[in-house]
């Protein structure tokens, strides 16, 4: 059997790991679910806790449910690990959006200042929690989603000895299910050739049952209907001009309507901001109405409203991704992995988000070449800013985090930039040790 843990096991989304895996019960025996959270979380882990408990029974699997506040004990010989754990939980999420859109710059959780400021408070306990797997279940798996994923998993891989590190985002098969919708033909025999890091990726190209049908979907997609623009439920995209995508010839993902409309987005992100609805606010709304939810004893089954979050279906992505590994499957997914050449002109050791072949030995990268010229410079500018960013978070370096603000398309101007991240830095204060 096969032993989990989650850390940040309190989270609202919980529910939707857990009826991933009583779904995959069959051929993914999960025998031991450690939900593990910090003390400070306890109400939150135990409301939901109790409701994994009446999932599980109900669906009559023999899986059990352990909820734990130690870590260490929770973690000695699991087969698989994973975080999805916010650091500051919502507050400290609302800060990273509103400082910055006070200065008129866009704040958001992993993107420009705030993406940075979440890297700053994630990769410390990150590292931590590796040290732990190091030393009581070097054999594991650890598959994170905390944001930014991307920046999370490159820390682990560049500052760490451990190679089984693997990134996450619900992103990709939201992609994949956008362009089986277009190409009228089931999500599962659509694959896709992706280029970029995570929340910044280009589809380069698409395959329906292995065959490259990309000329079609490109132009499909340049002529779109701005009501079937591809859309996470986060924010909205808007449709981008026939003329950008076909010159581009590549498909942007859904985040990359902060670069390419970042006007507009600071608009609709500015008027959040004043009526008190930026994302974080808004969240923190849904999250007390869903532990509302899980607490009713009658409630034996993930509530129709997770599916508000932006996050929703990640657990299938997790699930997938855990069944394939333990499987041997070798099914094409997309996760944030060491580069080893997949994007040759990216660095062999940084994190990229590219489809892989998923084995028993991991992801294996599938070789995309070069970056496709219209999309290089700007992959290689958001590399360079999470590397920056990486750097600034493990030795707390306030030169490197103005330096890193600065070479980032989201940031108007280096005195907005020193002081944005002053304020920033006072704010979160509790969870920078390193600065
Ligand atoms: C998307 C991203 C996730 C992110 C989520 C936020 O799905 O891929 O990385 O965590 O949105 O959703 P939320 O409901 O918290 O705004
Ligand atoms: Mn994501």
């Amino acid at each position: 059997g096969v032993k989990i843990v989650t850390i940040g096991g309190g989270s609202s989304y919980t529910p939707e790991l857990v009826e991933g895996f009583i779904k995959r019960y069959d051929h993914l025996p999960v025998k031991e679910l450690w939900l593990v959270d910090i003390e400070a979380g306890r109400e939150k882990l135990e409301t939901v806790g109790a409701l994994a408990k009446r999932m599980v029974k109900k669906a009559g699997v023999p899986m059990k449910i352990i909820l734990s506040y130690d870590r260490r004990e929770a973690l000695k010989d699991a087969d698989f690990v994973t975080t999805q754990m916010r650091i500051g939980r919502l507050p400290a999420r609302v800060l990273d959006e509103r400082i910055p859109l006070s200065h008129g710059m866009i704040g958001q959780e992993t993107n420009g200042a705030g993406g940075m400021f979440k890297a700053f408070r994630t990769i410390p306990v990150i590292l931590d929690i590796v040290k732990d797997i190091e030393e009581l279940c070097p054999n594991a798996w650890l598959i994170n989603f905390t944001n930014p994923a991307g920046m999370v998993t490159e820390a682990i891989l560049r500052y760490t000895n451990f190679k089984k590190a693997i990134g996450l985002c619900n992103v990709p098969v939201n992609m994949v299910a956008g362009f089986a919708k277009m190409l009228n033909v089931d999500e599962s025999q659509v694959t896709m050739q992706i280029q970029g890091v995570n929340h910044f990726i280009f589809a380069t190209d698409v395959f329906v049952d292995g065959v490259s049908r990309f000329d079609e979907l490109l132009n499909q997609y340049a002529h779109l209907k701005p009501e079937d623009t591809i859309q996470m439920k986060n924010f909205v995209s808007l449709p981008y001009s026939p003329s950008f995508i076909k010159g581009l010839k590549a498909i942007p993902c859904p985040y990359h309507n902060y670069y390419f409309f970042t006007k507009e987005q600071l608009e609709e992100e500015l008027e959040q901001f004043k009526t008190g609805t930026v994302r974080g606010e808004v969240v923190s709304k849904t999250e007390e109405e869903l532990f509302e939810l899980y607490s009713h004893e009658e409630l034996q089954e993930k509530p129709e409203q997770l599916a508000m979050r932006g996050g929703a279906k990640y657990s299938d992505a997790a699930c997938n991704l855990i069944a394939s590994i333990y499987t041997n499957k070798g099914d094409i997914q997309y996760v944030d992995v060491r580069n080893n050449g997949a994007i040759a002109d990216l660095p062999m050791d940084s994190a990229v988000e590219v489809a892989c072949r998923i084995t028993a030995n991991g992801p294996q990268p599938i070789a995309t070449g070069t970056l496709k010229l219209p999309i290089s410079g700007y992959v290689q500018m958001m590399k360079t800013f999470e590397r920056l960013v990486i750097e600034a978070a493990i030795k707390g370096d306030r030169d490197l985090a103005v330096t890193a603000l600065n070479m980032n398309p989201l940031c108007p101007s280096d005195e907005i930039a020193n002081t944005v991240i002053d304020e920033l830095l006072e704010a979160h204060k509790d969870y920078l040790p390193q600065f």
